[in-house]
């Protein structure tokens, strides 16, 4: 018997591809697939549209079966190089998913990082927490250790913090220090997210990325965790997640305030169209695509069972 129909599109109520992902069955994309398959319902009508809703009490069921939120869970692991963040991959490629048992393969990674940068990568099945740290209005820290090619011009700092442009938009780093001893080392702290940010950077400048890690993310850091070792996060590691600093912020309100500033007086046409091309331009000129398939090996161990090797600190 149908309790109450299905909220329609627009109403109050949680995405029903949300609720979905929020039960387990795999990231929203997916989830969307299986309502436009006609797989799902809601008290007992197959939902329509992707743009259903739902509300407590109401009974979900993709394939005849109630599907209910899983408890969240979010976890941590040293991802080592050589590992794709994907569900799925070229024949060979190895993907982060190895690197999970069974029970965990159902998380989504946030944040990904790029095939040879290892460290600190989440997986989690909280929409909100993917959403907080995704969304650009929250600029949760993340630190990396890079390696260049060649010593570092430190008269470029400034060049990083203020930002430079990447096809997206400006891209900026909240703090860069270079190791005194080491010039060719930085740790670098970005409060975005662009794919490849670190290395499209100073790609810009010029330079290659030979070595990047993530080492903290908010102020989640310092775990001890072995390449390919997991930790499943508590209350007091996931309120460090997702911290915010001050520092990270500035950024964000600067560009909304240049923003303000640029708005055309009325009646002047605003067209930024090509310098954004030209933003690409440029960055394309300094940007060389490391060189494909030049993987390197991980051990991609669950057990923990591998040793770390010694981190470069700058
Ligand atoms: N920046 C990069 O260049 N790569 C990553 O994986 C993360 C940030």
């Amino acid at each position: 018997m149908k309790s109450r129909p299905s909220s329609p599109s627009g109403a109050a109520g949680l995405r029903l591809n949300k609720y979905l992902a929020s039960c387990g069955l795999g990231a929203r994309r997916k989830c969307e697939d299986f309502i436009t398959e006609g797989r799902v319902t809601v008290n007992g009508d197959i939902a329509q549209s992707l743009g259903v809703r739902v509300r407590p009490g109401d009974d979900i069921r993709v394939d005849g079966r109630t599907v209910r939120p899983a408890e969240e869970v979010t976890l941590v692991i040293y991802k080592p190089k050589g590992y794709l963040c994907s569900r799925s991959g070229l024949t060979k490629q190895r993907l982060v998913y190895e690197l999970l048992p069974e029970e965990f393969k159902t998380l989504n990674y946030v944040g990904r990082l790029d095939l040879e940068t290892k460290g600190l990568l989440l997986f989690t099945n909280s929409g909100a927490l993917h959403q907080t740290l995704t969304h650009p209005s929250h600029s949760v820290e993340k630190e990396y250790e890079v390696r260049l090619d060649r010593d570092f011009d430190p008269k470029l700092i400034h060049r990083l913090i203020k930002g430079v442009h990447l096809a997206e938009g400006l891209a900026r780093a909240v703090v860069v220090r270079q190791h005194p001893k080491a010039p060719a080392c930085l740790t670098m702290v970005l409060a975005q997210g662009y794919n490849r940010q670190v290395r499209r950077m100073f790609a810009a400048l010029g330079y290659k990325v030979r070595e990047l890690e993530r080492v903290r993310i908010g102020n989640l850091q310092g775990l001890g965790l072995a390449q390919g070792q997991y930790k499943v996060l508590g209350k007091s590691d996931l309120a460090k997640v997702t911290q915010v600093s001050d520092r990270a912020t500035a950024p964000a309100r600067e560009d909304a305030e240049a923003q303000r500033r640029a708005r055309p007086a009325p009646g002047r046409s605003a067209s930024d169209g090509g310098s954004a091309r030209g933003a690409a331009r440029r960055e394309e000129s300094g940007y060389r695509k490391p060189g494909a398939g030049s993987r390197n090996s991980g051990t991609g161990s669950r057990s923990g069972s591998s040793r770390r090797p010694p981190r470069k600190r700058t």
